[in-house]
């Protein structure tokens, strides 16, 4: 499947982040998720009806490792504020966020299995998602990613779920027609569908420009081959500021200058990942070169780039960290790099570097103050990294 290779690659970070989770938690127990002894408490913050809704939801799940075991019926589990992966708002008391993601819910196996989780593929299953969800009308966070949805389509009506701030359904394995709904979701601020299965989108421009409050957005993985003006799309997100549509099909885009950056773009592009595609137009470039001010995060592995490293990478003097690798790039005038002295972080695994990479790495490690030589596999096998102390 498509999504496979970012499911792979998200669960190893995920892995990491966990681990980090763990060792926080060792340190202050209050962090951990789910060791609380609910049945101590008086109070019962939590709405009947919200309550209803979340265990009809959980009816919806195949809970193989009973992680959602605080969720119930029974006297002491009567405040579902109180739940593993369930947030109230302190002051009206309803349901406002649902952290039912990997990373929260393998936090809670750890510490229940007292084993580690990172070769578990996924802790829910969905069956169903009910639509008594929509009764959490309050819901500004919702992370339901590496829920596994088995190809099943996204249910039409999380589009009216319109308090969404943040929406994370990544690795989620929905499948089907693409959910145009969420473009109902005006407030949305972060929006991630990245590693599912659904069909190409035809698209992008009846749903995406409604939602003018993003600022992350991540499509990777959904196949945009057919959205001719993806670019143009994007760049007219007047908030947006990290960007990654890793392994779309990207197709290279058509653009004239003056028809980007007019009002209502975003200025502000601080991260952007387009690998994976082979979009080589130089209008890649012609855009990019617009957020010379912002960009601190520049991602171009696998992208058919060849020949010589674009010269409009040295007007990018914010860069932090600049991924080339599996391209067929050269450096021909190392000099004319030296605006990147921002670098911390170089990766050129896997191209055609000839003997002037060697100056080129020279001329940084001057500029930078220090340069760590981290990995050198092969003579065109090259990671540099880069740290200012
Ligand atoms: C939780 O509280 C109940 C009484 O409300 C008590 O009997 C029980 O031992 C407590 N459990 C834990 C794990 O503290
Ligand atoms: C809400 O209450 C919890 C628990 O008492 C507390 O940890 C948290 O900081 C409060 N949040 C806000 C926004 O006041
Ligand atoms: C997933 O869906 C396929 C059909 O698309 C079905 O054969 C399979 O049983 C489903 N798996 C689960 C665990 O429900
Ligand atoms: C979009 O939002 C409106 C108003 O909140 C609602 O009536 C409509 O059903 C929603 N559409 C979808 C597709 O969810
Ligand atoms: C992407 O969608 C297009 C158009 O529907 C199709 O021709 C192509 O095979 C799809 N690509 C992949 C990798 O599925
Ligand atoms: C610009 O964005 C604002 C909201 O941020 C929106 O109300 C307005 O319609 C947009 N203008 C254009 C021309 O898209
Ligand atoms: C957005 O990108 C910046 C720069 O790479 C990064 O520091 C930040 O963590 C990203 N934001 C999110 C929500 O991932
Ligand atoms: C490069 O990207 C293509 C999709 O465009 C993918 O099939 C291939 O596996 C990628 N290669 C590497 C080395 O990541
Ligand atoms: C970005 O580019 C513009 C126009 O080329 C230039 O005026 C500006 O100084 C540059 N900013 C940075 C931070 O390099
Ligand atoms: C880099 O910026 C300078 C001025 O800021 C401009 O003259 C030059 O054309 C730019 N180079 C590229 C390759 O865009
Ligand atoms: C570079 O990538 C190509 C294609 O993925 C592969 O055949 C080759 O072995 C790689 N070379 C090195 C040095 O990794």
């Amino acid at each position: 499947m498509e999504g496979d290779r970012i499911r792979c690659l998200k669960k190893l970070s995920r892995a990491l982040i966990v681990v980090f989770t763990l060792l926080q938690c060792a340190v202050n127990p209050s962090l951990s998720l789910g060791f609380k002894n609910i049945s101590s408490e008086g109070v019962v913050r939590c709405f009947e009806r919200e309550r209803e809704a979340l265990l009809a939801f959980k009816h919806g799940l195949v809970d193989h490792y009973n992680l959602l075991s605080s969720w119930g019926r029974e006297e002491h589990k009567q405040d579902c504020c109180k739940w593993v992966g369930v947030h109230c708002s302190n002051r009206t008391n309803h349901v406002t966020q649902l952290h039912l993601g990997w990373d929260p819910l393998s936090v809670s196996y750890s510490h229940q299995q007292k084993i580690d989780s990172w070769f578990i593929d996924y802790f829910l299953q969905g069956k169903k998602m009910s639509p008594k969800l929509i009764e959490l009308q309050r819901l500004k966070y919702l992370d339901l990613s590496s829920i596994n949805f088995n190809g099943t389509r996204l249910p039409f009506f999380i589009g009216s779920l319109s308090n969404l701030r943040h929406l994370d359904l990544s690795s989620a394995s929905f499948g089907g027609q693409f959910p145009s709904q969420v473009g109902n979701l005006t407030h949305l601020q972060y929006l991630d569908l990245s590693g599912n299965d659904f069909n190409s989108v035809e698209n992008l421009k009846s749903w995406l420009p409604l939602l003018s409050s993003l600022t992350y957005l991540d499509l990777s993985s959904t196949n945009l081959s057919n959205v001719h003006d993806w670019l143009e799309i994007v760049s007219k997100l007047p908030k947006l500021t990290n960007l990654t549509l890793q392994e779309c099909g990207l197709p290279s885009p058509v653009i004239h200058s003056s028809t980007l950056f007019n009002i209502n773009s975003s200025k502000s592009l601080a991260h952007v990942d387009l690998s994976h595609n082979q979009c080589t137009s130089p209008s890649i470039y012609l855009w990019l070169s617009n957020y010379n001010a912002s960009l601190v995060f520049l991602g171009l592995d696998n992208s058919s780039l060849t020949g010589l490293i674009p010269s409009v990478i040295e007007n990018l003097t914010s860069l932090v960290y600049l991924s080339l690798s599996y391209n067929k790039l050269d450096v021909v005038n190392p000099h004319s790099f030296s605006s990147l002295c921002s670098l911390q972080s170089l990766y050129l695994f896997n191209n055609s570097l000839s003997g002037q990479f060697s100056e080129f790495v020279q001329m940084l490690s001057t500029c930078c103050r220090r340069l760590h030589f981290t990995e050198r596999a092969s003579t065109d096998h090259y990671m540099y990294k880069f740290s200012k102390y």
